[in-house]
C-alpha cells in the first residue's frame, strides 16, 4: 500500500532518515518544485532562504552560498540567546571580500559584521569563517582558535588546495579583523596581540569529500559538528546530511517564517495526500 502510494506521487522527495509527520511534511512541501521559487521559506535575521535557494539541498546538488549564509546566521542567532557564546559564525560575505582589505573592512562596517555576528573578543575560543575559493569554485573553512593563535584550514578536498590564493586571503582577512577590533586589543591586551601573528595549520584528520558537489554541506557540518567529524568513526552520509541542514533551518525557532511554513505544509500534504501519516 505505501509503496504503491509513494509510485502514485513520483515526484514524492524521499526522506531516508527517520522523521516525524511534521518534519516529512514540511520537507515534501518545500522541496515539491512546482510551487512558486520565490517563496521564502527560511527568513533569519539577516539572510533568507527561497524554495529555489533552500533546494540547492537535494541529493547531488551544487550548494547555494546563501545557504551557508543563512545557517550562520541561524547558528548566531541561537547562539546569542545563551548566556556565554564562545564561537563566532561569520557570513560567506565576509570572506568574499579578502581581495582587498579595505573592501573587507567597509564591506563589515557596512553590514554591521562585527555587530551582527562577532561578540566578546575576549570570550571568543573560535571563530568560523567559511571561503568560497574561486579559482577552484570550492567552499572550505577557516576555523580562528583564538587562545592557541592559530588558524586551522578545513578543506574538504585538500589535495586541490592553492596556498598562495588562500595566503593572501587569509592575511588580508586577519589584518582586516585586526583594524574591526583594533579599540578592543588595544584594551584588552595592550597591543601585544594581533590577529596577524596566528600561525596556518591544517589538520590531517579533516574528512575528504568522494565527490564534486559536496563541499559546500561539508563546510556546514565542519562549523556545526567539528568534534563529531573529526572523531575516526565518523562517516558522511551526504543525503542525511542534506536533509538534516534543510530541517535545522526550516524547523528552527530563529526561523520567523517556520510556524507559517508548518500550516501551509499541513494544508499542502492534506491536499495532495490526504490524511498522509501513513506515508510518512
Ligand atoms: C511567489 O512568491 C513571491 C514571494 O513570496 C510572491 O511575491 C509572488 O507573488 C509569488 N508568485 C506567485 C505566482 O504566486
Amino acid at each position: 500500500m505505501i509503496i504503491s502510494l509513494i509510485l502514485l506521487f513520483s515526484s514524492i522527495f524521499e526522506v531516508s532518515k527517520p522523521t516525524s509527520p511534521e518534519d516529512w511534511k514540511l520537507i515534501q512541501y518545500v522541496f515539491d518544485s512546482s510551487l512558486n521559487g520565490s517563496e521564502i521559506v527560511v527568513q533569519c535575521k539577516n539572510y533568507y532562504l527561497t524554495r529555489v535557494e533552500l533546494c540547492s539541498l537535494r541529493p547531488q546538488t551544487w550548494l547555494d552560498d546563501n545557504v551557508l549564509s543563512t545557517m550562520s546566521d541561524a547558528v548566531t542567532l541561537v547562539k546569542k540567546k545563551m548566556k556565554y557564546p564562545l564561537n563566532w559564525y561569520l557570513p560567506i560575505s565576509f570572506a568574499e571580500n579578502t581581495d582587498d582589505p579595505r573592501k573587507c573592512i567597509s564591506f563589515a562596517e557596512k553590514h554591521r559584521i562585527k555587530e551582527n555576528y562577532m561578540l566578546d573578543l575576549l570570550c571568543c575560543e573560535k571563530v568560523f569563517v567559511p571561503v568560497f575559493d574561486e579559482e577552484r569554485s570550492h567552499f572550505f573553512l577557516y576555523v580562528l582558535q583564538l587562545k592557541k593563535k592559530v588558524v586551522e584550514i578545513w578543506d574538504s578536498f585538500a589535495a586541490s588546495s592553492q596556498s598562495d590564493w588562500g595566503d593572501r586571503r587569509l592575511h588580508n582577512l586577519l589584518v582586516s579583523l585586526d583594524f574591526l577590533f583594533k579599540d578592543d586589543i588595544d584594551q584588552k591586551y595592550q597591543n601585544v596581540w594581533s590577529f596577524k601573528d596566528f600561525r596556518m595549520e591544517r589538520p590531517s584528520n579533516v574528512p575528504q569529500q568522494p565527490n564534486g558537489y559536496d563541499c559546500g554541506v561539508y563546510v556546514i557540518k565542519f562549523m556545526v559538528a567539528p568534534e563529531e567529524v573529526t572523531n575516526p568513526d565518523f562517516v558522511f552520509d551526504s543525503d542525511n546530511e542534506r536533509l538534516e541542514v534543510a530541517l535545522r533551518l526550516l524547523a528552527s525557532d530563529v526561523n520567523s517564517c517556520s510556524d507559517d511554513l508548518a500550516s501551509k505544509a499541513e494544508a499542502y500534504c492534506e491536499q495532495r495526500f490526504g490524511n498522509c501519516e501513513n506515508l510518512s
